[in-house]
């Protein structure tokens, strides 16, 4: 949940006037609503993405993401660079080359998801790096032996974590980057999708331009309908509209399933 840049205390916000020379400007990131801290900060060099948790479950995932980010930097030109990091009186501060572009447009027919398309590609084609990431069933609570894998997995592309930058597409927030089979990846785009514009069938059809989309209908019908259930159960008891939304969306996947299978 997202807090206000005040509840910073004095030796965190002393540091980062340290580390952007002086004085500095603070404009809260416009979307995602899971990081405590989330802002674009400017100074006289320029601008950096800041991040800061102090929760003990907000230190863990910003620590998680943290790790994440620079290990996946080793082999992909996806992730923001990571400028720097500090622990000061209970809160975690990181800064990250700050991304400037728009996110991209999933429609039918969309030229983004060219883009997008081949990102894809070359994470499908990378195995997870060394490190204690999720499995599947750690990051999704469901799990079908056919998830098991070893590739690199976001997990969570969504539109709002992509950015359509002079230099193509990057991507932020791997604060769920999961070890699995590469078709995960797919099957957790087709909400994104289906929020983008497309039919379940429209989005099926472009997801399986990727070699690893499953022949094995068996585990897509099972990750589909778990996937609705879960988020059916969240629109039960939560109010965002963020949720009610991805309710919506993972349910008419899993209505198609049952209607094709
Ligand atoms: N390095 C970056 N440069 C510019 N904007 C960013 C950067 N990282 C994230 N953002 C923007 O801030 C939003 C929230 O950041 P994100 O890391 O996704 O946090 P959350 O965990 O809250 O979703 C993103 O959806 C994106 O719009
Ligand atoms: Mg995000």
């Amino acid at each position: 949940m997202r807090s206000d840049w005040d509840v910073l205390p004095e030796a965190v916000t002393a540091k980062i006037a340290e580390l952007m020379a002086g004085r500095y400007g603070v404009a809260p990131a416009p979307d995602g609503d899971h990081a405590e801290i989330a802002a674009t900060v400017t100074g006289p060099d320029g601008k950096v993405f800041v991040k800061a948790a102090s929760s003990d479950p907000g230190v863990r995932s910003l620590r998680y993401e943290l790790a994440a980010n620079e290990a996946v930097a080793k082999v992909l030109r996806y992730p923001p660079a990571i400028r720097w990091s500090y622990e000061a009186d209970g809160w975690l501060v990181v800064g990250t080359e700050h991304l400037d572009g728009a996110h991209p447009d999933l429609s039918p027919g969309s030229p983004d998801l060219g883009l997008l398309a081949q990102a894809l590609h070359e994470l499908q084609g990378t195995p997870a790096p060394d490190g204690s990431w999720y499995g599947a069933n750690g990051r999704l609570g469901f799990f079908h032996p056919a998830m098991d894998g070893e590739t690199l997995v976001h997990s969570d592309l969504n539109p709002a974590n992509l950015l359509v930058t002079a230099d193509g597409l990057r991507i932020v927030d791997w604060a769920y980057t999961t070890r699995a089979a590469p078709w995960v990846e797919l099957a957790l785009l087709v909400q994104w999708l289906i929020g983008g514009g497309h039919t379940a069938a429209q989005a099926e059809s472009w997801l399986a331009q990727f070699p690893t989309w499953p022949a094995d209908r068996e585990a897509l019908d099972e990750f589909a309908s778990r996937n609705a259930a879960k988020w059916a159960g969240k629109a039960r008891q939560r109010t965002e509209r963020w949720v009610h939304d991805l309710g919506t969306w993972t349910g008419a996947w899993a209505v198609y399933r049952r209607r094709v299978s």
